[in-house]
Formats: structure tokens, C-alpha cells, sequence
């Protein structure tokens, strides 16, 4: 049987079909105020949806689409605590970490804010100590910090940091996540152990690129500073607390967090410590604060003035209805540089799906493939094909009205820069504009035929835009939360349990079966598959080369 989502989207598509060769340029022809009727705002963060082909009716059915999947009614449920991730019998619940001191929020009948609190106590006191120097190291305070982990317990903890640079008044940070050896190889080798604390970030504490990595740091640690500096120089991150302390952590330096807590969306707990240890717990509150305002928005603010919605929708038109199967992330704030890798893991690993809530095949297309550059960077390098490829490639343009440190025309000229590739991609260039320049510039006719095909543009390509006043930590909280709530709209919608990751098992399966093979080359004719066999048997003969 079609479920109401499939049937309200069918009627979108019925809707399209008449509108298939709408054009951009001619919808804003057609309705002057149409940024402001394709625009909405969420505080002081803008988002602009007028550069898309939705017109009022397509926006009105998605609307439709969002009732039918009872958005509200499942955000209602995720708000109140149910375990509606429901393979792994968990609530999804990273808003409470956010939540004000005074929050009541309830998960299986007990009010979770009072650990919350204790935590983000401990935290606090705890960087404030590493940051004032009176929780030292062997070598005195601490000038470097290094968090260990991967996945969420790298990615949030890592863009933020990198995000909120200009904010940095506490020890260095330096993240170590690949089980390759150059990643701590290389961060080792800048760091003086005596001064250097290490924060071990897993929510299960049993990932292999972390025990790995961590185990290495630990001896590396102890072999210039001595097993007896271990306590001082470790914290551990985590919802393991009895692996933590096997791995000889004490327990004052362990913080913990929760099973409702998910990896991507740990950044606001525990896994944080680093961009508090860099940047103050104030500043880090100012960061909570900012995802709280976006949750109560997304709580309160009705259908088309709801971002994470209008987000979502634009998204579900676009990959469902459109059949766009990319979506590029493209920050014009070199801050945000690692905001595209961030958003690779909450978007991809939570609607990276194809099996619905109910178990069976979903009855449509989920999670588009999402990659993204800082511009204008970007424009070097891959816009050729987002401008001219065959490809259509939905675009979300990020930047601030302020640079956090401006020199010159440079946020002016990034500002120019990024309103044009939203211009251009809309209003493209067609064949005769092209060869009235060049006949113009003085071109001949048989070489004007030649050239002017290459230099058009086909146009109507959609993108939206978040406009923010600047990246502050209190901003960068709001966007944060502005695409987690758009993913999990999305998620709702396509029937799919957002908050697992079973995608993720059979790699390191595998891969724990093929490391004695890797190590051992007597063994390796004793995998059954001939490519991985080949693959063994090259692989040795080069390393015996
Ligand atoms: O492999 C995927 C994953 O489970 C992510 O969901 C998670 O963020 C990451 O691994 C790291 O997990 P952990 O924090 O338990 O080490």
C-alpha cells in the first residue's frame, strides 16, 4: 500500500509535469516580490529559496508532502523523548545538550538535564583549569591539545574548532583521526609530550582507528614521559565509562555522555571538550545557545517560515522530483572549510538508506550524494561542470554580511563572488547574447559558429543561499542545527530511520577478518574472494620487492 508521503509527492510530480519548463528568470519576470516570498529567515540567518524553480502550488503540495509524513507529529516525538531511532531502540535526544540549565527534558520517565549539567560543569572546570594553567602537565600547562577520534568524534569537534579559529585563546588543538600512520605521525612530530594533553573521543571506545591511534600516543607518550604521567596527560570522551577505564583513564578525567546521543550529533556534548579547551566554555555556551534558537524555531515557527523545512523541502524537490541525485555545499567563509566533510557524514550516514522504517525497499530515492569546497576556491576547480556539465548540481551558497577578520575589499569582492554564481547559474547565457560580444569584439562569422556553443550557458540551475551576519560561535550553532533538522525532516519523509548506520558494519567486519591476512602473507591464499586474493598476493610481493 502507497503511504501518504509517496502519494503527496505523487502529486507533486503530477504538479511538475506541467511546470517542467518553468524558468527561473521567468518566475522572478513574473513576481517582483518574489525574493521575499522565497526567502525566510530563522534569527538573523537568511535563507533564500528564489533561485529554484518553486513556484507557490509546488511549494504549497511539498508542504502537503511534509503533513502527510506528519513531520510535526514525529518531531513532536523525537522533542519528547521516544526511542524513535528505532533499529538501535534509542531516543534521539543532542537537543538536550543544548537545552538551557534550567530545561526539564525527559527520556524514559527521568529528567536527563541533570547529568547534562554535571557534565558541562566538569567540562568547564576542567578547561578553564587546562586554559589557566592550574591543571598542568609534567612540563607545566598545557600548550597542545590532540583529540583522538573519527567519524562524529572527529568531524564536529574539528570543523567547529577550525570554524571558530578567530575565537582561539586556549591551548593549540590538532586532531588525529586515519589509522594511516602519517596522520599522528605527522601531528606528533610538532608537539612537546610534556606539555601536550590527549583527549581520546569515542562514544564506544572500541573503533579501530582510535584504539589504534590512541594506543600509539600513549606510548609515544610513555616512552618520553613515563607510565607514571599517563593520568595527567589523558581524558577520555565517551558513553564507555568502563572502557575508559581500562584503557587507564582516570575517572576525573573522563566525561561522559549518552546512548541518545548520536556520533554526528555529539559535537554539543563531551566530544566538544576541544573547542572548549580552544576557545572557553563561554564561548562555547554561545555556540549551544545558537543550536537551541534553531531548535525552538523548528519546534514553533509554522510550514513555509520554517527553515530546517523549507530547507528539507527544497532538498526533497530537487532529489524527488527534480531527480538531482548531488548537492553541493559551497561556504564562501574559508572558516567553514571543513563544514562540507561535516555534513558529507550527517547527511550521507543518517539518509544514506534504502530500506524504509517498516523494513521493506523504500518507495523512493533518499539521501543525495552531498560534497562541497569553500568558495571561491570551488570556482577554479569544479563549477565548469556545475555551469555547463550534464549534470544539474542543486547548490547551497553560505556567507557572512561581515568578515570576523576583514582586510581591505576582500569580504566585498567574496560577496560579489558568490552572489554572481547564484546569478549565473539561474539566469545562464543564451547562444545570441554570446554572439552579439563577440561580433562586437570584431569576431568573424564562421569562427563566431565555432566558438559561441562552448560559451553558452544553459541557465535555470537552482541554488539557494544562507546569508548570516558572521561567523560567530553563536551562528555556527544555528547552522549546525539548521541542517541537522533538515536532514531529519528529510528522513521522516522518506520513511527511513535517520539515527543508524548499519552501512557502516561490513567494512570493518572485513576488514578485522583480513588483517592477518594483510600481516601474514602465508595466510592470504586462504581468502575465498580472487580479487581481494590478487589484491593480497600483489600487495606482499611489493612490500617483499
Ligand atoms: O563508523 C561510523 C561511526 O560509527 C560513526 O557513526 C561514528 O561517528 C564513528 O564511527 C566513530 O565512532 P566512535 O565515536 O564510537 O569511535
Amino acid at each position: 500500500m502507497i503511504d501518504p508521503a509517496t502519494r503527496a509527492l505523487e502529486t507533486v510530480r503530477e504538479l511538475w509535469q506541467n511546470k517542467r519548463d518553468t524558468k527561473i528568470a521567468e518566475l522572478f519576470d513574473a513576481d517582483s516580490g518574489r525574493f521575499g516570498g522565497f526567502s525566510t529567515s530563522c534569527g538573523d540567518v537568511l535563507y533564500d529559496m528564489s533561485k529554484t524553480r518553486l513556484d507557490d502550488a509546488l511549494r504549497d503540495a511539498l508542504l502537503k508532502v511534509a503533513d502527510a509524513a506528519d513531520v510535526a507529529g514525529w518531531r513532536n516525538r523525537m522533542f519528547a523523548g521516544e526511542a524513535i531511532n528505532s533499529t538501535e531502540g534509542r531516543a534521539v535526544q543532542h537537543m538536550a545538550l543544548r537545552a538551557p540549565d534550567d530545561a526539564e527534558v525527559i527520556i524514559d520517565g527521568q529528567d536527563v538535564m541533570p547529568d547534562v549539567r554535571a557534565v558541562r560543569d566538569a567540562m568547564a572546570t576542567f578547561a578553564t583549569g587546562i586554559r589557566n594553567g592550574s591543571i598542568a602537565g609534567k612540563g607545566g600547562a598545557f600548550t597542545d591539545v590532540v583529540n583522538i577520534g573519527i567519524g562524529g568524534s572527529d568531524l564536529g569537534p574539528y570543523m567547529v574548532t577550525e570554524a571558530l579559529k578567530p575565537w582561539h585563546d586556549g591551548p593549540r588543538t590538532h586532531f588525529v583521526s586515519n589509522v594511516d600512520s602519517a596522520d599522528i605521525r605527522e601531528v606528533l612530530a610538532k608537539l612537546d609530550p610534556s606539555t601536550t594533553l590527549f583527549i581520546v573521543a569515542s562514544k564506544t571506545f572500541t573503533t579501530q582507528e582510535t584504539m589504534t591511534n590512541a594506543t600509539t600516543a600513549r606510548e609515544w607518550f610513555v616512552q618520553r614521559c613515563g607510565e607514571e604521567a599517563v593520568g595527567a596527560h589523558f581524558a577520555a570522551l565517551s558513553t564507555a565509562l568502563d572502557k575508559t577505564a581500562d584503557f587507564g583513564i582516570a575517572e576525573d578525567r573522563t566525561f561522559g555522555f549518552w546512548e541518545w546521543v548520536g556520533g554526528r550529533y555529539s559535537v554539543w556534548s563531551a566530544i566538544g571538550l576541544s573547542v572548549m579547551l580552544a576557545v572557553g566554555s563561554d564561548r562555547f555556551r554561545e555556540f549551544l545557545a545558537g543550536a537551541h534558537a534553531v531548535d525552538k524555531h523548528f519546534q514553533q515557527a509554522d510550514g513555509a517560515g520554517n527553515v530546517p523545512l523549507m530547507m528539507a523541502l527544497v532538498g526533497i524537490f530537487h532529489r524527488n522530483i527534480c531527480g538531482y541525485d548531488t548537492h553541493a555545499v559551497l561556504p564562501y567563509d574559508q572558516y567553514l572549510h571543513r563544514f562540507p566533510a561535516y555534513l558529507q557524514q550527517l547527511d550521507m550516514e543518517s539518509n544514506g538508506k534504502s530500506v524504509g522504517r517498516d523494513g521493506g525497499a523504500v518507495a523512493t530515492d533518499t539521501g543525495p550524494i552531498v560534497w562541497g569546497e569553500p568558495g571561491t576556491n570551488g570556482q577554479h576547480a569544479f563549477y565548469q561542470l556545475i555551469h555547463q556539465g550534464t549534470s544539474v548540481v542543486p547548490c547551497d551558497f553560505l556567507i557572512a554580511a561581515n568578515a570576523v577578520n576583514p582586510i581591505g575589499d576582500h569580504h566585498e569582492k567574496l560577496a560579489a563572488n558568490v552572489f554572481a554564481q547564484g546569478e549565473a547559474l539561474a539566469k545562464g547565457k543564451d547562444e545570441a547574447s554570446v554572439r552579439a560580444e563577440l561580433e562586437a569584439k570584431g569576431m568573424a562569422a564562421d569562427e563566431i559558429d565555432a566558438l559561441a556553443p562552448h560559451k553558452v550557458f544553459p541557465g535555470n540551475r537552482p541554488s539557494c543561499t544562507v546569508l548570516y551576519p558572521q561567523l560567530t560561535p553563536f551562528v555556527l550553532g544555528q547552522l549546525i542545527a539548521l541542517y541537522e533538522h533538515k536532514v531529519f525532516v528529510q528522513g521522516i519523509i522518506w520513511n527511513i530511520n535517520s539515527f543508524d548506520q548499519w552501512g557502516v558494519e561490513l567494512g570493518k567486519e572485513l576488514a578485522g577478518g583480513l588483517l592477518p591476512l594483510v600481516k601474514s602473507a602465508a595466510e592470504a591464499k586462504a581468502d575465498e574472494n580472487a580479487s581481494t586474493a590478487g589484491l593480497l598476493s600483489a600487495f606482499h610481493a611489493m612490500r617483499n620487492a
